[in-house]
């Protein structure tokens, strides 16, 4: 198929269509549409067997019901009197589009009867009887709250998706099935609900529950494979958007699966650009981003239906594999990519790095094209490709640092780390590595058992890796909370530099007054101060560009961190002038992300003697510092270190005697 080029057309102007604002869905309509759902005729089914069994498995089809429905069911079949009904979620984009969908079903206000909370963001109430949640906060309750008492339901959703933080609840949830049940307490019920038919390790794990299967309603999926293999798989997708943008009629929507935020915005400008450009016959398109780091507001954006007589463009990490439901959908574009963090047991470091997906995500790509009638998969890999991929994807746990799912166990006083019920165990030399690496931090000590130190306690508390959490606390005892604070938030939100590819000179000019030859940390701390001092001006931020959006929400970060700071007793104190003081404390956490420079210019990471780069956006990019730390690994033609600061060898010394075995003085 991508063997025909398509003509980029000849520029002609033409006024480009924003979204407009569409009258929302009246009750009546969502209620019909509740009745309609391949899942209702298995209502009753439903309830009974929970009502009867502790544990029950789910499958169906992405889109039949589940998560909108199951929930509602429960609170109406009288789970919501004796307690909440609360359903996780891997991903954050998901709590908040369902949560707000299934209010709207039920006429109620978000945050009323149903709700939802997810990190840094809690909308529930008081009276909140069905609770979407990531499966993060539902671990951090059961920090506090083991036996998860003021739950009647608890609905493991996307359980195929196999996140870590999914993976771990598991085993958590099945623990405080058991205890409740033997106090004689209120029972658990527990569903565990997932699209793909890959049940049985399920079955097993939950003492072979018994399996539901809902009806589906998939329409037929015509799939193309390239004829070549393409190399640059971004253009290949660029081609075939405009390839079906010319030839299928407008209302048939197209749905891409690229691999990062990025990417998404390069493409989605040079997709815009080249609709404006388009003859003014064809019809209009309407680009949409979805990924997790969008906020919510825009990512509803990719839920609304394009104006009549133009097609709509989603571009979306997999996200959209089977989390969310979008409609209209009648191609798929697969770029047959995805991100994903991977472990380096060699390093003990975690990269970001984008591979091919497994034949289970290609096809549950697919899918998302039959949803309402038969539709096409254009995957941009041959079939030879496409046979060569693995059958299914390796869950998390068995290819990420451990460090935080340690730490957290821990706080969940599950002490026989080796032990836990995973459902796969990861390798022993991983959880053994993390807790080297927690001891490393100060977070583990050994008496009778591994336990967490006081500090690692407070590290706990913190929703963040157990670096920065450390970083943090370190900073304590530094003086400089107000900064390090600050520097975290940024951290943890997605890039806050925005630079058009078009405009990237212009921008790294502008952009020169927040650099700092101490790193990029620093820089971070310099744009949030001038963003703050302009009160976050749209104007400013376009100048600049600087990602308003991205800044924003660090600030709402920022703003929880201190609160948690706060609740430990760890008062705001700023270093004033002195910003050594502030790397120092980085290094406080970052020790084992450090790398030196070598007599050839290159650099290795210390310990472990790893070859890195610095990344070209670093403001050290073109300086030659002879140590450094960084935030993160990224693994494109090299491996490169993201977000550096520049360190004295000494504070690295300092900050883990233990870990750097020689001294290089
Ligand atoms: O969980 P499952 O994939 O089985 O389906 P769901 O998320 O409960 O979605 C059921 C239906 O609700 C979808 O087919 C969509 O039509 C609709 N829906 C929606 O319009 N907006 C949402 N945010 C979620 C679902
Ligand atoms: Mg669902």
């Amino acid at each position: 198929m991508v063997e025909r080029e398509v003509d980029i057309p000849t520029p002609k102007k033409r006024k480009y269509h924003h979204n407009v604002s569409m009258s929302p869905v009246s009750g009546e309509t969502l209620r019909r549409e509740r009745l309609s759902l391949p899942i209702y005729p298995a209502r009753r089914k439903i309830i009974q067997q929970v009502q009867r069994l502790d544990t029950v498995i789910l499958i169906g089809e992405t889109g039949s019901g589940k998560t909108t429905q199951i929930p509602q069911y429960l609170m109406e079949a009288g789970f919501g009197k004796i307690g909440t009904v609360a359903c996780t979620q891997p991903r954050r984009v998901a709590a908040v589009t369902v949560a707000t969908r299934v209010s709207k079903e039920r006429g109620c206000e978000l945050g009323a009867q149903v709700g939802y909370c997810v990190r840094f963001d809690d909308m529930t109430s008081e009276n909140t009887k069905i609770k979407y949640m990531t499966d993060g906060m539902l671990l951090r309750e059961a920090i506090g709250d083991p036996l998860l008492k003021r739950y009647s339901v608890i609905i493991l959703d996307e359980a195929h998706e196999r996140t870590i933080q999914t993976d771990i609840l598991f085993g958590v949830v099945k623990a405080a099935q058991k205890r409740r049940k033997q106090s004689n307490l209120r029972p658990l019920k527990v569903i565990v609900m997932s699209a793909t038919m890959d049940v049985d390790h399920f079955s097993q794990y939950f003492n072979r529950a018994p399996v539901l299967y809902l009806e589906g309603r998939q329409h037929p999926v015509k799939v193309m494979y390239t004829m070549e293999p393409q190399e640059d798989y971004i253009y290949a997708a660029l081609v075939t958007v405009f390839q079906i943008h010319q030839e299928a009629p407008p209302q048939e929507d197209v749905l891409v699966f690229l691999t990062g935020q990025e990417e998404i915005e390069t493409l989605a400008r040079t997709m815009r650009d080249i609709a404006y450009h388009c003859p003014s016959d064809a019809p209009s398109m309407v680009v949409r981003p979805l990924y997790a780091a969008l906020p919510p507001t825009a990512q509803l954006k990719a839920f609304e239906a394009a104006p009549t007589g133009s097609r709509k463009v989603i571009l979306a990490t997999n996200i959209a594999e089977t989390s969310v439901t979008i409609k209209g959908i009648k191609h798929v574009v697969d770029t047959g990519m995805v991100k994903q963090r991977l472990f380096r047991p060699t390093s003990g470091l975690d990269s970001l790095v984008v591979k091919k997906v497994s034949k289970a995500q290609a096809w549950q790509r697919t899918g998302r094209a039959g949803r309402e009638s038969s539709g096409t998969c254009y995957r941009l890999l041959t079939e030879e490709e496409f046979e060569q991929l693995a059958q299914t994807t390796i869950p998390e746990i068995q290819r990420v640092n451990l460090a935080s799912v340690v730490l957290q166990l821990l706080a969940l006083r599950i002490h026989d780390i080796m032990e836990f019920d995973f459902m796969d165990k990861p390798a022993r030399e991983s959880l053994l590595t993390a807790l080297q690496q927690l001891h490393l931090l100060g977070a583990v000590e050994k008496q009778k058992q591994v336990q967490l130190t006081p500090l690692g306690r407070q590290m706990a508390a913190f929703p963040l890796d157990p670096r920065f959490a450390k970083v943090i606390l370190a900073a304590k005892d530094h003086h400089c909370t107000e900064e390090i604070l600050t520097i975290v938030a940024m951290l943890s939100v997605d890039s806050v530099l925005f630079t058009p590819a078009s405009k990237r000179e212009m921008a790294a000019a502008v952009r020169r007054k927040f650099m700092s030859e101490e790193g990029d940390h620093i820089m971070l701390l310099n744009i949030y101060r001038a963003f703050k001092a302009v009160k976050g001006n749209r104007p400013w931020c376009q100048e600049n560009f600087i990602n308003s959006r991205n800044v924003s929400n660090a600030m709402d970060i920022r703003g929880q961190l201190r609160d948690l700071c706060q609740r430990l007793q760890i008062p705001l104190e700023s270093a004033g002038q002195d910003t050594a003081v502030i790397r120092t404390c980085l290094a406080k956490g970052l020790f084992m992300n450090a790398a030196e420079l070598q007599r050839g210019g290159e650099y290795i990471t210390i310990e472990t003697r790893q070859p890195v780069a610095i990344h070209p956006s670093s403001c050290l990019f073109q300086c030659k510092p002879g140590y450094v730390i960084f935030s993160e690994l990224v693994q494109t033609t090299k491996c490169y270190m993201r977000d550096l600061s520049v360190v004295d060898q000494r504070w690295l010394q300092e900050a883990a005697p233990n870990y750097f075995k020689q001294d290089r003085t």
